[in-house]
């Protein structure tokens, strides 16, 4: 695999310890211990202290909330995870009964994801596709080839992906979705604050990035701006830790939206305006 598809396991054990926490977990995802292996417990512990387990609850939970409430208030059938990993929503989520998933990362991943979730007996509760691409490519041809009609409104989901490109990487990602997105399509994206990048609070955690060859490269501190300027209008912003994503081991301070510089991250609901 990819240096960068480990990064899933990662994800993927941080979701497995929350769901240890039984009753007190803000989701529940019985899959994630056999997709984390053999990395993504080791990956969480060299990066422990960063709050990186409590983050990907936090934002797994807002995407969970998102999915669902977009689908409710939207004629949106049709649902992209882009850069998947070892994501389980198509097997653990409720989804309408007409709706089709699309599942994009590398080929490499998916085929691990499917041998694993096979192995498992685990049965998706939608009409699941994958398709095998490297997103820096031209890969709408592929995910078109799979079924996904550019006439009809989006859901997409990029969750864990903005910051392992370069900025015109992301640029050109949010333009391809928006290239592909029908007027009524959303989109569910997480993004971290440029501090992030470069914060003498995120040295150490970024030097174990470097080192295992998936350094962040993107961030932003303006989510709403930077969306606009790719034709997607947010409309919800929110950071770990404010009372709408609580989480009881969030173990920062959120501080206020008008205080330039801080390390923060966005998680971010955008409805797609183009232009
Ligand atoms: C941190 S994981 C996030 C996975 C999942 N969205 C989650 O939140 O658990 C990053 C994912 O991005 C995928 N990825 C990164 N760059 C990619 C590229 N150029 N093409 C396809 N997939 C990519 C990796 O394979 C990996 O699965």
């Amino acid at each position: 695999m990819e240096a960068v598809s480990y990064t899933a396991q990662w994800t993927a054990a941080a979701r497995a310890l929350e769901t240890e926490r039984g009753d007190l977990a803000i989701f529940e995802d019985r899959f994630a211990p056999a997709l984390a292996a053999p990395r993504g417990f080791e990956l969480l512990e060299k990066n422990r202290g960063s709050g990186l387990i409590p983050f990907i609850a936090i934002r797994t939970r807002y995407l969970d909330d998102s999915i669902r409430e977009i689908l409710a208030e939207n004629d949106i059938r049709q649902i992209v995870f882009v850069a998947a990993g070892m994501d389980t929503r198509p097997f653990r989520l409720e989804w309408p009964g007409d709706a089709t998933v699309y599942e994009v990362d590398f080929p490499a991943l998916l085929a691990e994801k499917r041998r694993r979730l096979t192995e498992l007996g685990a049965q998706p509760k939608v009409t699941r596709n994958e398709v095998a691409v490297d997103l820096r490519g031209d890969w709408l041809p592929e995910l078109k080839g799979a079924g996904f009609a550019p006439g009809r409104p989006t859901l997409w989901i990029v969750e864990g992906l903005m910051f392992f490109l370069t900025p015109e990487q992301a640029t050109n990602l949010l333009g391809v979705l928006g290239s592909a997105s029908a007027p009524g399509s959303w989109l569910g994206v997480d993004f971290v604050s440029r501090a992030l990048l470069r914060s003498p609070f995120s040295r150490e955690f970024r030097r174990n990035l470097e080192e295992d060859g998936t350094p962040w490269l993107f961030g932003t501190d303006e989510p709403e701006e930077y969306l606009a300027s790719v034709g997607w209008k947010a409309r919800d912003v929110k950071e770990p830790g404010e009372p709408t994503t609580a989480h009881e081991d969030w173990p920062f301070e959120v501080q206020p939206r008008d205080r330039k510089g801080p390390s923060r991250s966005w998680l971010v609901r955008a409805e797609f305006v183009g232009g």
